[in-house]
């Protein structure tokens, strides 16, 4: 009887075992690791060839110093260091709302496409809010494809240059991912 008793235990475990081990593969074949790595990002806000575009404002919007209800939308190079002849591994495509009628804050949608380099074909979401004016910016990886598949983790932003006569803001991404 005992024994018959320890069979079953024994049997359920086993089979419980690999029930467990089919659903979640990914989870035991692979050991989440945490990545670093910096990308520049060039936004053109203004003149020719801008990569940033206003697409929507509310009638209110101009009498804010805060520009409460600004809507743009971008599509970001993405290049391993500042200059725009650096190597380009991709872009960031996404959407920036002035939500704050207190302080210059974003609420930002962006997605992060690489192209080239090791991470090709694989891709980061961040969605947060943003204070653009502070020296170093904050915001929530919140997900990825590919190589960042249930990735976690967060981006520090500041600003590498700003050229106010042609438009084009060059800034840092360091990225802090966890991901398997
Ligand atoms: C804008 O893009 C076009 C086409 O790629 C290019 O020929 C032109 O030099 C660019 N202009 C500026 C100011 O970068
Ligand atoms: C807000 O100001 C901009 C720039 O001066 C102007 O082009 C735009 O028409 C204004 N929009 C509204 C809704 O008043
Ligand atoms: C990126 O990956 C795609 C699909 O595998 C491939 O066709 C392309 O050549 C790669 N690009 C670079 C720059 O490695």
């Amino acid at each position: 009887m005992a024994l018959t008793l320890t069979t079953l235990i024994l049997f359920s475990f086993l089979v419980s075992s690999t029930a467990l081990t089919a659903n979640s593969e990914l989870l035991i074949s692979k050991r989440e690791k945490l990545t670093h790595f910096r990308v520049y990002v060039h936004d053109k806000i203004a003149g020719s060839n801008a990569t940033t575009v206003t697409v929507a404002q509310a009638s209110t919007t101009n009498q804010s110093a805060m520009s409460f209800g600004l809507v743009r939308v971008f599509d970001d190079e993405l290049t391993v260091g500042p200059e725009k002849s650096s190597k380009k591994v991709g872009v960031v495509e996404g959407m920036a709302a002035f939500s704050s009628q207190s302080e210059v804050a974003m609420s930002m949608s962006m997605n992060f496409v690489f192209t080239a380099g090791k991470y090709n074909g694989s891709g980061l979401t961040i969605v947060g809010r943003t204070l653009p004016l502070l020296k170093t910016r904050e915001m929530p990886v919140v997900g990825g494809t590919g190589l960042f598949r249930l990735a976690r983790g967060y981006v520090q932003t500041s600003t590498y240059s700003l050229d106010l006569k042609s438009g084009l803001g060059v800034l840092v991404y360091d990225f802090s991912v966890y991901h398997y």
